[in-house]
């Protein structure tokens, strides 16, 4: 492999990813709108690619003739790029299919209808979004071993029935490590059009003999996650409320969870996937196996900020979000070979660090609910 093309490649994970190839001898493209929500409106091509060696197109995924043009002479991708906000997701419809699932389409459909295409492996940034509720067990019933449960109804939400139950006794079920073949049922658009990006990567590559490989990424943090964007990243939208002095407002009852994993780990599994000589051909998840609930990560947050944690759960939820996330990570050890090793308070400790550098941007948490609120999508 020689000359890669990173899709989304200025974006958080991206730019992470390009560091850690550095010095691989790989001559690396990145193609990237500069998506204003991320970038801000008055973005440039980031200083960085031009120090990296890495050659720029500044364009967009949806678009034919730039797709074309940076898949000239590609032998890799690492496909990024993508809409990425779980509840904005649920009323840009469009614009999440466009980017997100018709992209990923017209790019295999270039790479099928030219002849001597020279793509041996594409890599592509999936979800832990696309198990919706993922695995749970009952600890009252001893015949029931693993349960997926469907998506929460907005009813069930209305009536704070946070945690699904068990269909034999009805008890509130035990969240359990999510694997790669347990049950897909997608509880919002972004995981749907996730899902989409996977089955269509997987089909086409199986039938056009491309390598491939899926990464189930866990809820990504750490230094460079926008700081802009008010529809994604916790740990971003908190920690300018936290600079501001602003309450930490929580979701349902605050004991939600989620597996956060550095950023560091996802990008040297993206490197591992890449650098395997034998294509992984198969999806991995990419997480820490652990559990955080949201009160916890707020008040680590706060701590590793040195402020005092003003945390208000307001038992308000979004359509769309799921209960509990917790990746099992067997796959991952055993297929790329990758053991996770940044621990929650080194990765929070080395975003905070990142984040105290950077101006202090605008809230914007308000704005972004309201855009709910406004659809009855928040309640
Ligand atoms: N960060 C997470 O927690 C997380 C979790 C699971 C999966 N993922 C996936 O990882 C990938 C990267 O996420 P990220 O956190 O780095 O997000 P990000 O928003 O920081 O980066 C995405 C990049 O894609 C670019 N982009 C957006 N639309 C584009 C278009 N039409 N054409 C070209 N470029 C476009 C943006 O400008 C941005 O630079 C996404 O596919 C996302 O779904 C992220």
């Amino acid at each position: 492999m020689k000359n890669l093309l990173i899709t989304g490649g200025a974006g958080f994970i991206g730019s992470h990813l390009c560091r850690v190839l550095q010095g691989l001898n790989l001559n690396i493209t990145v193609l990237d709108n500069l998506s204003p929500q991320i970038h801000g409106h008055s973005a440039t091509e980031p200083k960085w690619l031009k120090e990296y060696g890495i050659n720029f197109i500044k364009g967009s995924v949806t678009s034919r003739d730039e797709l074309e043009n940076a898949l000239k002479g590609t032998d890799a991708i690492v496909h990024l790029a993508a809409e990425t906000g779980t509840g904005q997701s649920m009323y840009e419809i469009e614009k999440y299919n466009n980017v997100n699932s018709q992209a990923t389409a017209l790019m295999l459909d270039i790479i099928a209808n030219k002849k001597h295409h020279n793509v041996k492996r594409i890599l592509l940034a999936s979800s832990r979004s696309v198990y919706g509720e993922g695995a749970y067990s009952c600890n009252n019933c001893d015949d029931v071993q693993r349960i997926t449960p469907a998506p929460r109804t907005p009813q069930q939400l209305e009536a704070n029935a946070w945690t699904a139950s068990c269909p034999s006794c009805g008890s509130i079920l035990e969240s359990q490590p999510t694997k790669e073949t347990d049950l897909i049922r997608p509880a919002s658009i972004y995981a749907s059009t996730k899902y989409a990006q996977e089955d269509l990567i997987a089909i086409a590559c199986e039938s056009l003999g491309i390598g491939y490989g899926i990464l189930r990424l866990q809820n990504v943090y750490g230094e460079g996650q926008s700081l802009n964007n008010p529809y994604t990243g916790i740990l971003s939208i908190f920690s300018t409320r936290i600079r501001r002095g602003l309450e930490l407002p929580i979701f349902e009852d605050g004991l939600e969870t989620r597996d956060f994993v550095h950023v560091e780990d996802v990008v040297h599994s993206f490197k591992a996937a890449l650098l395997k000589e034998q294509s992984p051909n198969s999806i991995v998840n990419v997480g820490t196996g652990e559990l955080t609930t949201v009160i916890d990560i707020a008040t680590k947050l706060s701590l590793a900020f040195g402020k005092e944690p003003k945390i208000k759960v307001t038992g308000q939820y979004r359509l769309g979000d799921i209960r509990h996330n917790r990746a099992d990570i067997n796959k991952l050890k055993e297929v790329l070979d990758y053991t996770p090793s940044i621990s929650l308070e080194n990765g929070l400790s080395r975003f905070v660090n990142w984040v105290l550098e950077q101006p202090l941007p605008e809230d914007q948490l308000e704005k972004a609910n309201k855009e709910l609120k406004d659809r009855n999508l928040m309640g």
